[in-house]
């Protein structure tokens, strides 16, 4: 078989056989494909697309190119959530608790931000001492004993979505459902779990900017989960404005830990009551409203953050600052931006306020850079507000006060206004099972 023939077959409009698909991944992962070969099939994929099947050939064989996580000995308890990201998407350090609390065994491996979005490990991270990477006898152990734990992505899952990723990035071939599907699912599905809750964000901050790409998305992944035998409902929700009010992982953290104690923003809350209930509906088989209902309970009776201090604690984390979130790393500098202007906010932009986010300190723009976790952004008006001038719309959070001036430049340019209220969007745009 020659690499040349299979990118000739997909630039032409043909669909690849199993053996071909199984063959350009295994080669690309191990090298006898190099990238520039590569490149042009990823290339051809994106005039031609693939058909389901191809889609799904293309997943199993990315899933099988490294380690797969074996979480059997839970049965059909384990659970995961995957957020095609989002800025101020804090949901897993909300939701990991309350679905543990719950039955549900979350053996997750989360990733880091970059550029505007932000990642669950950071956010992690900027709570002193946790520890995001485990041991795996010891990563399933607190699975096990407390039902949860979170750590990066080890090194060896799915290296073909790794290598294929990196080259997608600098080559235009990002954008394509095909790809993107196949790169998400076969990383979700490489870390084991029975049960697959997606939130499949849309709109300005998000990856899918329109409904009809986001369903799009959701529907090709949810059928790739099922063909390979997982139980999958994608969540598509609002991701047009940032997610609650804290953009920043200390921030975030601190925003977290609000909810779990019963208060926390409305958005951010309907989000993850949304999310945690279908994950326990398809983790111990509950209807909807029970599982709501649930969740509201574990966050009212306390149960849902109690379960939070055990794993942060079982992970080496100071649970001190969980109950003082004075104790979590704090800015030297925090300056309240003023409205320029009098009217309704009708957008905020959410990718250039993640942006700003990122500038003051709190995201990197190269997988290398390092990251304040003290730095971010706290919100203080929302899309649909109305704002009199010299009133707060924000308190910006940094360690960098030579940042400041481009941060609040683009927090500006992040906001459109008018003289009368927008019509209020959805928060979540639809299920699909
Ligand atoms: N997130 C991923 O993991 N892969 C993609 O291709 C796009 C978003």
């Amino acid at each position: 078989m020659r690499m040349v023939d299979l990118i000739e077959k997909k630039r032409n409009g043909g669909e690849l056989a199993e053996e071909e698909i199984r063959f350009l991944i295994g080669g690309f992962t191990d090298g006898s494909i190099p990238d520039y070969q590569m490149a042009a099939f990823a290339m051809a994929v994106c005039f031609r697309g693939m058909t389901d099947r191809e889609t799904a050939v293309l997943t199993d064989a990315m899933m099988r190119s490294g380690d797969v996580v074996d979480l059997s000995r839970f049965g059909d308890k384990t659970v995961d959530k995957h957020s095609t990201g989002g800025v101020g998407d804090k949901t897993t350090l909300i939701v990991a608790p309350i679905v543990s609390c719950l039955g549900g065994k979350m053996a997750k491996m989360s990733g880091r931000g970059l550029g505007h979005t932000g990642g669950t490990v950071d956010k992690l991270e900027s709570i002193p001492g946790y520890q995001t990477t485990l041991p795996v006898d010891r990563f399933m152990q607190q699975v096990e004993d407390i039902g949860v734990a979170v750590i990066g992505q080890s090194g060896n899952l799915t290296p073909a979505d790794k290598k294929l990723y990196a080259l997608r990035d600098v080559t235009a071939t990002v954008d394509s459902l095909p790809l993107i599907t196949a790169s998400i699912m076969s990383k979700k599905l490489a870390a084991g779990a029975h049960s697959i809750v997606l939130d499949v964000k849309i709109g300005s901050g998000a990856f899918m900017k329109t409904q009809a790409d986001g369903e799009r998305l959701a529907q090709s992944m949810v059928s790739i989960g099922k063909a390979c035998g997982r139980k999958v409902v994608a969540v598509m929700t609002n991701m047009d404005i940032p997610l609650g009010t804290n953009i920043g992982n200390a921030l975030e953290v601190q925003e977290s830990v609000e909810v779990l104690r019963g208060g926390g923003s409305e958005d951010l809350r309907t989000v993850c009551r949304v999310l945690a209930a279908n994950m326990l509906h398809l983790c111990n088989g509950w209807d909807l409203d029970y599982a709501e209902r649930q969740v509201d309970e574990s966050v009212a009776s306390g149960r849902a953050f109690a379960q939070m201090k055990r794993w942060i604690a079982a992970q080496g984390g100071d649970t001190r600052v969980l109950d003082d979130v004075s104790l979590l790393p704090q800015a030297s500098v925090r300056e309240t931006l003023e409205s320029p202007r009098s009217g309704y906010l009708t957008h905020m932009d959410a990718q250039l306020i993640g942006e700003a986010s990122a500038v003051l300190g709190a995201g990197r723009q190269t997988k290398t850079d390092p990251i304040d976790y003290a730095a971010g952004i706290v919100l203080r008006k929302k899309t649909g507000a109305y704002v009199r001038q010299g009133e707060p719309l924000a308190v910006l959070h940094t360690n960098r006060p030579g940042a400041l001036p481009e941060a609040k430049a683009a927090f500006l340019r992040a906001l459109s206004w008018g003289d009368q209220a927008p019509q209020a969007q959805p928060l979540i745009y639809g299920i699909v099972k």
